[in-house]
């Protein structure tokens, strides 16, 4: 019996180490917690169709895919401006005029928590870390130079008022979304995963048991 549980510790060990951080190069990214419920998720979502989709497209995503994180036919009608259901959440302005007015193309954001090291923390201290600088320009921290501008406003606030924790907690929302964006089906896999290991645990116990009662008769 004692070898089956240093066996089942082995696994739980093995399947607990994927949530090891990978370290960043060296950048000091904030430590957050997202808030991964639906309403969050939907908070975020009227954000990045209010205010990122100004800019930003998310061309994996389609509007009627936010029925996903729990929005109604008619809250999801209430993001439309002229698009359908069936459309992805593309910008609204012309690629070109966006070129134009900041040199460069503002990135697709469907994937953009994976396609950043430690993608969420990234996100969320990029828009955290805007400052007004000796000149009165908007900077970053984080990305100096960066061509975006501070549309939550977060330099405008003053450090522990309560309108940088209200600009503070809209951008953990919209990151919470952009996390359901770039993997939709990952709440359905977790689920899935736990009653997998559940029934490999119980057949485990099963098999120990079974293999016990035939070689008792062995012996
Ligand atoms: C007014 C236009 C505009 C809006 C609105 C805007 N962005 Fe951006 N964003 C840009 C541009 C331009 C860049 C490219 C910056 C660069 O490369 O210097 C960018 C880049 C980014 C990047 C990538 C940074 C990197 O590491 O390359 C992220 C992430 C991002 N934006 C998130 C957001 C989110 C989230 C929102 C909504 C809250 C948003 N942006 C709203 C213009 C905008």
């Amino acid at each position: 019996m004692v070898r089956l549980w240093v066996w089942l510790a082995v696994v739980m060990v093995i399947l607990n180490s994927h949530s090891a951080v990978a370290d960043n190069d060296g950048i000091a990214l904030k430590k957050v917690d997202f808030d991964t419920t639906i309403t969050a998720r939907q908070r975020g979502a009227e954000t990045v169709v209010g205010v990122c989709l100004m800019c930003h497209s998310l061309k994996y995503v389609k509007f009627g895919d936010l029925a996903g994180i729990g929005m109604s036919p008619e809250k999801i009608q209430s993001l439309l401006t002229d698009q359908q259901f069936a459309d992805p959440l593309l910008s609204l302005t012309p690629l070109a005029v966006r070129k134009e007015s900041f040199g460069t193309e503002p990135p697709d954001l469907s994937l953009m928590v994976v396609a950043r090291k430690r993608g969420p923390q990234y996100i969320y201290t990029l828009l955290t870390s805007f400052y007004i600088d000796e000149t009165g320009r908007t900077n970053n921290y984080l990305f100096p130079g960066v061509k975006m501008p501070d549309m939550l406003g977060y330099s405008l606030t003053a450090e522990g008022s309560a309108e940088r924790a209200q600009v503070e907690a809209q951008i953990r929302d919209a990151v919470s979304f952009l996390m359901w964006a770039a993997d939709p089906n990952a709440d359905e896999r977790r689920e899935m995963g736990v009653y997998v290991i559940v029934y490999l645990i119980v057949l485990t116990i099963l098999l120990y048991l079974m293999k016990r009662r035939a070689w008792r008769r062995v012996r």
